[in-house]
């Protein structure tokens, strides 16, 4: 049976100060609405993707969907409000999105990512299990409409329809698979030359951070990468595809690097553009969830985008994360969009802080420990 919506009072997790920011939207209570709505598949065969903290998940809990989890801080939101509500989740439920499923799909439920490109990365994997009378239903808030997410869904069905307007949300109902023969997962390969002139092609994953060029911000932080003969233990924070980790692998081979990202498809595409050394790879949110400390020097370019949500509150953890895992008068080397002002932030943290390059839009801040 599935839960009528709001059954279930979930949590955020990491929880937050700011309380315009909840647990689901008006889209995840749609989409429960509309499967309760229809005549399912005897036996369904369920898949969820995007889930953020458990809302999906939960509701559904009793036909043990698959859950995929693009990023680790989901999959622990969803397992700390399952643990808090007494839901049991299994184990095996929890997939990757480079995994081709066990059985046959004839349903799944999508909270609509913000990058497009992970929409059809979804729609691709499921292609290949999809049942001929499969409905897969994508909840999405309208001011979030894009127009490549008709576009995308045509590629895959033959229907794509969208619902009535209910609380300011939608949903695309998406019916009749098309077959795809298609190489999956599609990988991509962005041109990048490192500052001594080494050419490259960067590998990732669809949704990956920027993922037609190497970022700007990113490429004004390798140009100034200054790594220092006792910087032997380096940690690249929320990492993406790895460039930036790379860059200091090109300076020092010898180094023991660390990569970190709180995204599943982020840490696997890094694993492709890493060379052969001491290399260990983190998906996780969290720093201190990699047990490793006494860091000489850390390096980022941090997340502040949330999918639609902006909120500092997360950078500012990780922050605090990085001040705790230097070892003293470590440094901590970050690119960022000058008007979020983050000097003002690490000065509270860190003994000296200060701007050692900068271009019109982006700063390079040393914070030293
Ligand atoms: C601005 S991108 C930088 C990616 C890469 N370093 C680059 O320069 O291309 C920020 C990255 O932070 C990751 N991220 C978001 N929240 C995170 C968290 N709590 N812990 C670690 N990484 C996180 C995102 O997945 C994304 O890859």
């Amino acid at each position: 049976m599935i839960h009528p919506p709001n059954s279930f009072h979930l949590q955020r997790y990491p929880s937050t100060t700011n309380r315009s920011l909840k647990a689901w939207n008006a889209s995840d209570e749609y989409m429960i609405d509309y499967l309760r709505s229809i005549q399912l598949p005897r036996t369904e065969n369920l898949v969820i993707y995007n889930d953020h903290f458990g809302y999906l998940s939960l509701h559904l809990s009793d036909v043990e969907p698959s859950i995929v989890i693009t990023k680790k801080s989901q999959e622990f939101a969803i397992r700390e409000n399952a643990a808090k509500l007494s839901v049991d989740l299994k184990e095996t439920q929890f997939k990757s999105p480079l995994e081709s499923f066990d059985s046959e799909v004839n349903l799944a439920v999508i909270r609509l990512p913000k990058s497009m490109e992970l929409f059809k990365h979804f729609l691709h994997q499921l292609s290949f299990s999809l049942t001929k009378d499969a409905i897969v239903v994508a909840g999405f808030m309208t001011r979030h409409f894009n127009k490549s997410m008709i576009s995308i869904a045509e590629q895959y069905f033959e229907e794509a329809e969208q619902s009535l307007a209910r609380k300011k949300s939608r949903l695309l109902i998406m019916k009749h698979p098309k077959k795809t023969i298609t190489e999956f997962p599609v990988i991509n390969n962005i041109p990048y030359t490192f500052p001594a002139g080494e050419q490259t092609e960067i590998k990732q994953y669809p949704g990956v951070f920027s993922s037609k060029r190497i970022d700007v911000a990113t490429d004004l932080l390798i140009q100034h990468l200054n790594i220092q003969d006792d910087d032997m233990k380096i940690l690249d924070l929320a990492s993406g595809n790895g460039v930036i980790a790379s860059a200091v692998q090109y300076q020092k081979p010898e180094a023991t690097i660390h990569l970190m990202d709180d995204s599943v498809l982020a840490v696997e595409s890094s694993k492709m553009n890493l060379r052969n050394g001491e290399v260990y790879f983190h998906t996780t949110p969290s720093l201190t969830d990699i047990n490793e400390k006494n860091f000489d020097l850390i390096v980022s370019n941090p997340p502040f985008h949330f999918e639609h949500e902006n909120t500092i509150e997360i950078t500012l953890r990780l922050f605090n994360e990085v001040h705790a895992a230097l070892k003293a008068a470590g440094r901590f080397v970050l690119v960022a969009n000058t008007h979020l002002n983050y000097s003002t932030h690490l000065k509270r943290i860190f003994n000296s802080v200060h701007q050692i390059a900068s271009s019109n839009k982006y700063e390079i801040i040393q914070a030293v420990k």
